[in-house]
């Protein structure tokens, strides 16, 4: 073990050759690597983005939600979903109540699609985020009271929190498509 801190020179033997590594030759290293890193989240949608003022109204606007997943091996499975909501700008919760495939799907494969579309939402536009299944502690049962409250005894079997993490325009035009955040 070294500490990078202290750390002024460092003697690497590879191939029975010695190869002398400075301090700034490292730390530029590690910037370079924290740089590729931050860029390959941002391609895998590790890194959350903020919808929009238009966005969120547009969110409040719909009552039912196409809620995409896909299983491991790329296998699609589309569901309308009601309780879908928005809990801050970067986050959405759903309440599974008869998740099946769309679980099973969720259990080994945390992307998930969602279009934002409804005849009062004055464009449409596609969330991509990834979900975490949460089934105990405060988050959850904060979620279950809502539902609860909404529609008693429907069994709000998990939480399902999205991270938004891209967003694209899904409205016909020469924009469709297009990354918007
Ligand atoms: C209008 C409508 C709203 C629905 N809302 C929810 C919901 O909020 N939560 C849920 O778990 N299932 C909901 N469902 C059921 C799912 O669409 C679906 O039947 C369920 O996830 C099982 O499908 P799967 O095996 O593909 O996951 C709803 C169905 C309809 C038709």
């Amino acid at each position: 073990m070294f500490s990078p801190v202290s750390l002024k020179k460092l003697d690497l033997t590879y191939s029975k050759k010695v190869i002398k590594i400075h301090k700034s030759d490292l730390q530029y290293t590690i910037l370079t690597l924290k740089y590729i890193n931050l860029y390959c989240n941002h391609l895998d949608g590790d890194t959350m983005v903020k919808l929009n003022e238009e966005m969120k109204t547009a969110f409040s606007k719909v009552k039912i939600f196409p809620v995409a997943t896909a299983s491991k091996e790329g296998i699609p499975n589309v569901v309308p979903i009601g309780f879908c909501q928005l809990v801050d700008d970067e986050t959405i919760w759903i309440s599974d109540n008869f998740m099946s495939k769309s679980l099973a799907n969720l259990e080994e494969n945390p992307n998930v699609a969602i279009y934002v579309w409804g005849p009062d939402t004055g464009g449409c536009f596609q969330i991509k985020g990834k979900a975490e299944i949460i089934s105990s502690g405060e988050k959850f049962e904060k979620m279950k009271a809502i539902v609860n409250a909404a529609k008693p005894g429907l069994p709000a079997k998990n939480l399902i929190e999205v991270s938004i993490s891209d967003v694209f325009q899904c409205a016909p035009g020469p924009n469709a498509g297009k990354k918007l955040l």
